[in-house]
């Protein structure tokens, strides 16, 4: 008995040291499970039905996920869905087999009981979210994403760190979600905009704060295609942080936020009113538009402190700074859309637009002439970048429409608005590029792999917008 026991651990040993240079390395965190499957939820509140959805872990926004920059993500995602998914973690410089794009990356996690283990390094901290990135416009669109954070290793001092969820949603008068996804209209135009706006979850009618208080307030847009211009009445939000990546900290240009669909903010609120007072929070960003999102609502007790400590920087990423004056440029055009010119020409799937198409074959959108369908999982590279070049993209918005244009795996800076330089100075993964308007971005290729760049208005995406980015 003791002699078995003996040469168990024996082998055991034998073991270890043959994987030792494995084995040494930092212990594995246990994988944390995400379940995505149909749920239900109060997104309306009292006296109205709740909403069937689509949830990771049974809630939207899903779980907020908390990491310490360097840590490892380690995520079993399981799929009760009746519909193939993958996940996207949006913003983070991962491996590319991480990247959750199926068919470029990873075979789609199979409907009922599929699964898939997500595992990669979080080299920077920040404000970042995950969704699926299969049939988005309706997965994303049911309820599908939830906040991932990873915190610097020494967090500025807050007196509070509180995340917002953006969504949008098209209810009818049962609160039910109407199942248009992928109308032509909604595609070919501005996107499947709603009629209900949420905040982690639910319609709010006011957030309470306490006099004196200075909250990290993040941001995060996972609406399909909703664009945010948020201004805080009787307050001047910092910006600290655009898509995650610091920036110096600034006062709001207009006051307002605009956030596209995907782009994350980091504000600074400081709570300068008066006890007891309550202020509004407005999006105004379409014309005509304008509506209260909620209610600062000030408690009663005093302020907790007279005057608030200077606003300092985030320490930076490691983000590798791109060479400007010497990269490569590429000029990449967006086009197509109702009231521009229809796409050019078009592979691998039917002409959409006025010529019809089946529901998965409409197709509205282009980049550089091309309009790409969702179900085309040839995905033949637009461009090959050499690794470890710095490449400057000029984004050009060819349509009379909004486009967030989001690139996976870098992080880019943007150079410049319409051949002015960006005073803001943010750098990012997602760059609103307004109706006929250019954006100069600039990056270093450096994460080799298939890299999706696409509008981030999920229908647009869906319709034609999208495009790889090979890193070789
Ligand atoms: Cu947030 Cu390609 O995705
Ligand atoms: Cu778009």
């Amino acid at each position: 008995m003791k002699r078995r026991r003996f040469l168990a651990l024996a082998a055991v040993a034998a073991g270890v040291s043959a994987a030792a240079p494995y084995l040494s390395a930092r212990a594995q965190p246990a994988a944390r499970k995400l379940r995505a499957a149909a749920a239900t939820q109060a997104l309306v509140g009292t006296g109205h039905p709740a909403t069937a959805v689509w949830a990771y872990d049974g809630t939207v926004p899903g779980p907020e996920l908390r990491f310490r920059q360097g840590e490892r993500l380690r995520i079993w995602i399981e799929n009760a869905l009746d519909v193939a998914t993958t996940v996207h973690w949006h913003g983070i410089r991962l491996p590319n087999a991480m990247d959750g794009v199926p068919h470029l990356t990873q075979p789609p996690i199979a409907a009922n009981g599929g699964h898939f283990l997500y595992e990669f390094d979080l080299p920077d901290a920040g404000t970042y979210w995950y969704h699926p990135h299969l049939g988005s416009p309706e997965q994303v669109g049911r309820g599908l994403y939830g906040a991932l954070i990873v915190e610097e290793r020494e967090p500025p001092p807050v007196d509070r760190d509180v995340v917002w969820v953006l969504s949008d949603w098209r209810l009818d008068q049962e609160a039910k979600i109407v199942e248009d996804f992928r109308g032509a209209m909604d595609s070919s135009h501005a996107g499947r905009i709603g009629n209900s706006v949420t905040v982690n979850g639910s319609i709010p009618e006011s957030f309470a704060v306490r006099a004196g208080e200075r909250i990290r307030l993040r941001l995060i847009n996972a609406s399909n295609a909703r664009i945010y211009s948020l201004s805080f009445e009787g307050h001047e939000p910092w910006l600290i942080a655009f898509d995650g990546q610091p920036l110096e900290p600034q006062r709001l240009a207009n006051s307002r936020i605009v956030l596209a669909p995907a782009q994350r903010a980091d504000l600074l609120l400081e709570c300068i009113a008066s006890p007891g007072s309550r202020h509004r929070v407005v999006d105004d960003f379409y014309p005509r538009r304008t509506y209260r999102l909620m209610d600062l609502a000030y408690s009663q007790e005093e302020s907790i402190r007279k005057n608030f400590p200077a606003v300092l920087r985030l320490p930076a990423n490691t983000v590798r700074v791109p060479e400007v004056a010497g990269a490569e440029r590429y000029r990449i055009v967006f086009g197509g859309g109702m009231m521009g010119d229809m796409p050019g020409s078009v592979r691998g799937g039917m002409m959409g637009g006025m010529m019809g198409g089946g529901e998965h074959g409409r197709l509205f959108w282009t980049v550089n002439g091309i309009a790409v369908p969702e179900h085309d999982h040839r995905h033949e590279p637009l461009l090959t970048l050499v690794r470890d070049r710095s490449y400057v993209f000029e984004l050009v918005n060819d349509t009379a429409w909004h486009h967030p244009i989001h690139l996976h795996g870098h992080v880019f800076q943007v150079l410049s608005r319409d051949g002015k330089p960006n005073l803001r100075g943010e750098s990012g993964d997602t760059v609103l590029l307004n109706p006929r308007t250019r954006a100069e971005i600039a990056f270093v290729a450096d994460n080799p792999g298939n890299w999706m760049l696409h509008c981030h208005i999920l229908e647009h995406q869906a319709s034609g917008m999208m495009a790889v980015v090979r890193v070789a």
